[in-house]
């Protein structure tokens, strides 16, 4: 295995006196050599934290990491040698340097060969298509091309495995495209993968196996097909209602084989979407019978999306740790 973890788990703690943060609990995975690999989970669930520990830039509170069968803990610098990183948002870069400034220093950061360096550079450049901007300052980069450069930083030594933390989020559709077919070709071209991301559709087009992380614990790990089908989701139904719920919603989650039950405001109405579970007789009209003098829009029943089936998972998550 390429990548693999036992039993790891990080504590934060805060400030003295404060009650210590379980960022990560009782992480077990084993990814394999060449897998494109994704985290998905929800702001907060640990993704960055434990990218930080398995690219040995933040210690394990308990358990081990171990990556091309090195630990992260105690060959560390081993570790580095094997493993590029690209956290994204603004800080990495040199601004005032070009882009191809900002790779040769790279290149000696990471002990690259001299001899090897501008072959290096040009072939990462290319790589992440940002060789007719490579004398341009990073300061006039739109954020997709910066996010291209840190890929082709976290490359510059050639590294066996690759990590990409959230490499999409924050940009336009066109750019956050162009960097998943990015990703698809590093993966071609061998490098194991593990990136994170909170965007369900973007880990179901990319990644062979996905582990849902929420709350620091893995809640499933599978392909996204797998992932789909552990959720026993029936079908949603959704209503557009113009006024509050109110005391309807308990009828509402009491009918047959109810699930989850969600309110989004969009606008002028609020979205009710009612999860139901397999062999539930509940349909669209039970729901509108549960709300009689609520005014109603559009309303629809429909087969659960990849989407629904994580939301169903957090939930689940979240439920659990109420009670
Ligand atoms: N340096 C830190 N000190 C204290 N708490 C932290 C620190 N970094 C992250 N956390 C907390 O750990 C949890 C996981 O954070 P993080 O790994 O950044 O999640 P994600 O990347 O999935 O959004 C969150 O509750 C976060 O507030
Ligand atoms: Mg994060």
């Amino acid at each position: 295995m390429t990548i693999e973890i036992s039993g790891l788990s990080r504590v934060y703690h805060a400030k003295r006196g404060q009650r210590a943060i379980p960022a990560l609990t009782d992480i077990d995975l084993s990814i394999g050599e060449g897998e494109l690999f994704g985290i998905l989970g929800p702001n907060g669930a640990g993704k960055t934290t434990l990218v930080r520990i398995l690219t040995t830039l933040l210690t394990p509170s308990s358990g081990a990491a171990e990556v091309c069968g090195h630990d992260v803990v105690r060959e560390m610098k081993t570790v580095r040698r094997m493993i590029g990183v690209a956290f994204g948002g603004e800080r990495g870069l040199y601004d005032r340097l070009s882009a191809r400034d900002n790779l040769l220093f790279a290149a000696q950061l990471y002990d690259v060969p001299r001899r090897d360096v501008a072959r290096r550079v040009n072939e990462v450049l290319d790589l992440v298509d940002l060789h007719e901007r490579a004398d341009s300052r990073v300061e006039t980069f739109s954020r997709g091309m910066k996010q291209r450069l840190h890929i082709a930083r976290a490359l510059i030594h050639d590294p066996a495995v690759v990590f990409l933390d959230e490499p999409s989020s924050g940009l336009d559709p066109v750019a956050a495209r162009s960097l998943r077919d990015l990703t698809k070709e590093l993966q071609g071209r061998g490098k194991t993968i593990l990136i994170t991301t909170h965007e369900m559709f973007e880990a179901d087009i990319l990644c062979d196996r996905v582990a849902v992380l929420v709350g620091g614990r893995v809640r499933q790990v599978g392909s996204p097909d797998d992932i789909k089908s552990s959720v026993t989701l029936e079908r949603v139904i959704e209503v557009e209602v113009r006024d509050e719920l109110g005391r309807s919603e308990a009828d509402v989650r009491a009918l047959d084989g109810v699930s989850g039950l969600d309110i989004e405001s969009r606008g002028p109405v609020n979205l009710l979407s009612v999860r139901v579970g397999n062999g539930s007789s509940t349909r669209l009209v039970d729901v509108l019978r549960a709300i009689p003098h609520l005014s109603v829009g559009s309303s629809l029943e429909r087969t659960p999306t990849l989407e629904d089936a994580y939301v169903a998972i957090v939930e689940e998550q979240k439920d659990e740790v109420v009670t």
